[in-house]
């Protein structure tokens, strides 16, 4: 038995470490260029290879036990890695301003290697957004406590209150999502990660739907940023895949978690978030451009009652987005409803829609629309749902890279059909 004190290993985390060819370079070249051909050959390929073996094996008997040790950064069995996983850990590491990134099989396994790593367990208790992703709710909400551990969902939108539990309870854990689902409210990321660390918690941030592109939590202090990078990084609907960025003292910690867990993410689903990764930037631009555009639409709709965008002066949060979130825009999720709708109309509305596709994920090149109440929130009763402020008419639009007149001539056409 090697008996290793978790954050002494600099060689182990080596390669995960942000690039340095492109720390200083723009975000468009280095969601381009970071992490690839960083090992080198006598030839280069433009586009990382994908490293389909499941194992490794060196010139040397003395170089592989370099890597079983951890003396030196590279590869021994793929479910700790492998070339084309580290490729886009450094390209992550890159983008998010992270000492260093672990990949893994989906946004799900991320959530839950960052809150095993940061301390999450018996005893433990997670302070826990209400408004998270639905699976990060029932993981926090079950599962944890399940194994020992303690936890309390609720509102990060009243500090005043957020402090008051803070301060009372002394979370091991605080985790929160800056954008939330569907209501789009904007946590105000920098003030919850400072009065955490006050009371000795760890912070751990879910930055999928904001995106470096919007907001890199770490610049705010956040312990642990984790992300669905089947999401808006990878763009294209075509791949899962998650990460968790972190400070190196933690990588040891998560890294042993990921290979004891097993949520390793492949080489073939790495080099598509890679490939993804590319375009990451442009697609933004484009995405967060059509959203303001078709929130402004939607408000100015004789038949819509509500829009929540945080790119929108009405938006009740619109300062504090305009504070935290760079200046390249707000983001391309936006929720709204449809005046005096029911299921019926909701349904009318959803399979009137010519362009637009009505399935439950979000942050593809495609629009994409979901009735809540009826998909990713169906566990909830009507009075949940209502406390949270979803109704039957109410949509959350993840806005793509189509024309934007052709997505508003999409919407008013489904919306005209569905009041007949
Ligand atoms: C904010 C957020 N975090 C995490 C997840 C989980 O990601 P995955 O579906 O890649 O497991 C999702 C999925 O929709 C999400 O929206």
């Amino acid at each position: 038995m090697v008996k290793r004190a978790y954050g002494d290993e600099p060689m182990h985390s080596e390669n995960r470490r942000a690039d340095p060819r492109y720390v200083d370079k723009d975000l468009a070249t280095q969601s381009l260029h970071a992490g690839e051909r960083w090992e080198k050959g006598n030839f280069w390929t433009s586009s990382t290879p994908i490293h389909n073996s499941t194992t490794f094996f060196y010139d040397q008997a003395q170089d592989l036990d370099d890597r079983v040790y951890y003396r030196e950064p590279g590869y021994v069995y793929s479910r700790s890695g492998s070339p084309t996983s580290t490729a886009l850990e450094r390209a992550l590491s890159t983008l998010e301003g992270a000492e260093v990134t672990q990949v893994c099989s989906s946004g799900m396994a991320a959530s839950h290697l960052a809150l095993l790593t940061a301390g999450a367990g018996r005893d433990e208790l997670i302070l826990c957004s209400s408004d998270v992703y639905g699976s990060v709710y029932t993981m926090v909400e079950r599962v944890f406590p399940h194994l020992g551990g303690r936890s309390i969902l609720m509102d990060f939108g009243d500090l005043g209150r957020l402090e008051e539990t803070i301060k009372r309870e002394r979370p091991r854990v605080v985790y929160f999502e800056v954008v939330t689902n569907p209501m789009i409210k904007v946590v105000d990321a920098p003030a919850v990660i400072e009065m955490a660390h006050r009371y000795g918690a760890v912070v751990v941030v879910d930055n999928t739907f904001t995106t470096p592109f919007l907001l890199r939590p770490f610049e705010m202090g956040a312990d642990f940023v984790t992300h669905s990078v089947s999401k808006f990084l990878s763009g294209h609907g075509d791949v899962l895949a998650g990460s968790v960025s972190v400070y190196r003292k933690s990588f040891s910690k998560l890294h042993d978690m990921l290979i004891q867990v097993g949520c390793t993410l492949g080489p073939n689903e790495a080099w598509l978030a890679l490939r993804g990764l590319k375009t990451f930037p442009l697609r933004m631009e484009k995405q967060c451009a059509n959203a303001l555009a078709v929130a402004k639409f939607l408000e100015s709709h004789r038949l819509i009652s509500s829009v929540r965008y945080p790119g929108l002066p009405s938006h009740p949060q619109n300062e504090t987005a305009r504070r935290i979130f760079s200046e390249r825009g707000s983001g391309a999720m936006l929720s709204f409803d449809i005046a005096d709708c029911d299921k019926e109309t909701a349904f009318r509305f959803l399979d009137a829609l010519r362009l637009i596709l009505p399935a439950t994920t979000l942050g593809d090149v495609y629009s994409l629309i979901v009735n809540p109440a009826r998909t990713t929130h169906h566990w909830l009763s009507e009075e949940e749902l209502a406390a949270i402020g979803i109704g039957p008419g109410t949509f959350r639009m993840s806005v793509g890279i189509e024309g934007v007149e052709d997505l508003k001539q999409d919407l008013d056409q489904a919306l005209e059909v569905c009041q007949k």
